[in-house]
């Protein structure tokens, strides 16, 4: 079974930690992104999310969002947590980055897609 909780690190260098899941499988957190869309400075940003009821396969789904501290945009991640055969933790996620972009005509460029692989750090 994968635990979310701990520091866990992907391969841009940003560093999250996930704070103990409440009995009802929401989750706090914080995220120090390596990277950003913008150029003011980054700064540790806070993360709320929810994990699903560990199923029998193990392989838990998840999903949170990170409110930027230092931008306008938001992001929501979602994934699932694999453990390999020798205890290895990965967080495969998708995330979509929504910019605040100052009209409807603009949409098209607002938001973004991509791929993170998470590693346990701690
Ligand atoms: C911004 O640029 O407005 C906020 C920071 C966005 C960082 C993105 S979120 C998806 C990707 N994965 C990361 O660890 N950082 C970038």
């Amino acid at each position: 079974q994968c635990d979310l909780q701990g520091l866990w690190k992907n391969e841009l260098g940003s560093n999250m930690t996930l704070l103990a899941l409440n009995t009802a499988g929401i989750f706090l957190g914080s995220y120090h992104t390596s990277v950003a869309a913008t150029n003011k400075k980054i700064l540790v940003s806070p993360l709320q999310g929810a994990q699903q009821h560990p199923s029998t396969k193990g392989h838990t789904t998840f999903g949170f969002t990170v409110q930027w501290q230092f931008s306008d945009s938001i992001t929501a991640f979602v994934g699932q947590c694999f453990v390999d055969h020798r205890g290895k933790e990965t967080l495969e996620t998708t995330w979509l980055l929504q910019e605040e972009v100052p009209s409807h005509r603009d949409t098209w460029r607002a938001t973004r897609v991509g791929t993170s692989i998470f590693t346990r750090i701690k």
